[in-house]
């Protein structure tokens, strides 16, 4: 008997793809930030450039003073924040914020910076269509201070990772890493800068191969399909 393919079982080989695969308009992401946003600023300055076909349909926050709001404020694209405190669970802080993301008929979350732990409405919502970026070489040092982790471990490489999100933390199916050195005299703010660099190189071109439905990922491999690049291209390597 067959057997259905359930939202987040990821051993079949699937195509991801948006509406931009089947021909109509640019991708429309929301970009999901607690912080800064550096990252949301380098999504939204490739879009400006030409450099990816996507529309940042709304940026979402659960903290109020992330400055990450007013970059999106600044290019008039709907800015929100959401408390997540006055929601009694994670559950239903998740079910409003996946009701604004319908609202803005976003296609794909992309998490940059985000503090919270996405519950399974949230992946059921919006199954292989979230992706997270994280600074480390995953699987190493997943969770919270990823580069205080690689510099207290003494690990000569460092570096960042795109993946889809999964119910684990940083753990699900990688699509494309950088690696950066550890110099003898990094501190975490000189690691943490270096790693930065190469996340907003790698974040929007993943979501460009995203856009053009070119990603396909078999069990816990990611691939991406033929075109000018391939997940190769993000690679990065350490030079002293
Ligand atoms: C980045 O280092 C990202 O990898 C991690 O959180 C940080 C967000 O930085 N998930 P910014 O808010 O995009 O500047």
């Amino acid at each position: 008997m067959k057997r259905a393919r359930s939202a987040l079982n990821l051993s079949d080989p699937v195509l991801c793809h948006t509406t931009a695969a089947t021909g109509t308009p640019a991708t429309r992401i929301a970009v999901l930030v607690s912080g800064n946003g550096s990252n949301l600023q380098s999504i939204i300055d490739h879009i400006e450039m030409g450099k990816l076909n996507a529309t940042v349909a709304c940026v979402i926050s659960n903290r109020e003073d992330a400055f990450a709001l007013d970059r999106a404020r600044k290019h008039s694209i709907p800015a929100h924040y959401v408390n997540h405190r006055s929601f009694p669970d994670r559950m239903s802080f998740d079910a409003n914020v996946v009701a604004l993301l319908k609202e803005h008929q976003v296609n794909l979350v992309v998490l940059a910076g985000f503090n919270r732990i996405l519950s399974q409405v949230m992946l059921d919502a919006f199954p292989k269509a979230i992706l997270n970026i994280h600074p480390a070489l995953l699987p190493t040092f997943p969770g919270n201070h990823a580069q205080r982790q690689a510099l207290l471990h003494g690990t000569k490489i460092a570096g960042c990772t795109v993946h889809f999100v999964d119910s684990g933390t940083d753990t699900g199916p990688i699509i494309a890493q950088a690696a950066v050195p550890v110099l003898d005299t990094d501190t975490e703010e000189t690691l943490c800068r270096r790693i930065l660099k190469e996340e907003h190189r790698i974040y929007p071109g993943v979501i460009q191969l995203y856009a053009e439905g070119r990603i396909r990922i078999e069990g816990r491999r990611v691939f991406i399909n033929s075109g000018t690049e391939s997940a190769n291209d993000f690679l990065e390597n350490p030079h002293f």
